[in-house]
């Protein structure tokens, strides 16, 4: 379970999270939208400990990144927006390191990294350096080395940007199995076809406040909107 009590962040005067305040309970996919500055990208990084909140408290499964980060940091997998670090890495020195930061088991890292490879066809790349990757094959290869330490929940920042069409397929598949088996999946994305069908519940956020969160359902009460509709309904009021 993922929980947010009143969290602020300030770059400035610019309030990037302004006192967000939610719930995610374990077992659901958890899809966040909201335009271009929003602050989906902030909140994630307050979750994460890359940047500490200016006010308010964030709980994963009950423990404080601010007060445990080593602990909270093992709860979770984080696949980042921009992926442009270890260029000169192979892929499979990547998830090498990545299996040894995470002290993942040895059977366990084969088991996990040739699923993994095959499922994405990265098979001929993983011996070649990150450098001659492309956009979707070092995101394919972000999300196998944040995974590989089977961490309770899943955190990440638009995870299907670059990927082709199976790539996202099997991605959502993943995405799904994992809550289904009673974890807790957070991403963020602008595909709102995707969110739709994919998410048990949505989180609307518009200028760092959450103006929305609930169950398609929910979110649309009487009428039968898509998400897209809803979503510039809700982020256009006011305007
Ligand atoms: N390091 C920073 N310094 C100053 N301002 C920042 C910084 N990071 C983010 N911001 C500002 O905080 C606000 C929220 O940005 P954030 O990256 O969280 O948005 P986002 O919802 O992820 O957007 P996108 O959909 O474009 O990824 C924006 O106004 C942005 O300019
Ligand atoms: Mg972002």
């Amino acid at each position: 379970m993922i929980t947010f009590a009143n969290v602020t962040k300030t770059y400035g005067e610019k309030k990037a999270v302004n006192d967000l305040s939610m719930t995610i309970e374990d077992g659901k996919v958890f899809g966040f939208i909201g335009p271009n500055g929003a602050g989906k990208t902030t909140t994630i990084k307050l979750m994460t400990g890359i940047i500490a909140p200016d006010a308010g408290t964030i709980l994963m499964d009950g423990m404080d990144i601010t007060k445990d980060p080593i602990a909270v940091k093992r709860s979770f997998g984080f696949v980042p927006d921009t992926f442009d670090m270890y260029e000169r890495l192979t892929g499979r020195e990547y998830l090498r390191f990545m299996g040894d930061i995470y002290c993942v088991p040895k059977a366990q890292r084969t088991a996990h990294i040739e699923k993994y490879l095959q499922l994405f066809s990265l098979e001929d790349a993983y011996d070649q350096q990150l450098r001659s990757y492309s956009h979707g094959m070092k995101q394919k290869l972000a999300i196998i080395g944040a995974l590989m330490h089977e961490p309770s929940i899943w955190i990440l920042d638009e995870p299907m940007v670059g990927l082709d069409p199976q790539s996202v397929y099997l991605l959502k598949e993943e995405m799904r199995a994992h809550a289904d088996k009673g974890h807790s999946v957070f991403f963020s994305t602008h595909v709102l076809d995707v969110a739709e069908r994919l998410c048990d519940e949505i989180g609307i956020i518009k200028q760092g406040q959450l103006i929305a969160k609930g169950s398609l359902e929910e979110l649309r009460g009487e009428g039968d909107s898509t998400l897209e509709e809803l979503f510039l309904e809700l982020v256009e009021k006011g305007e």
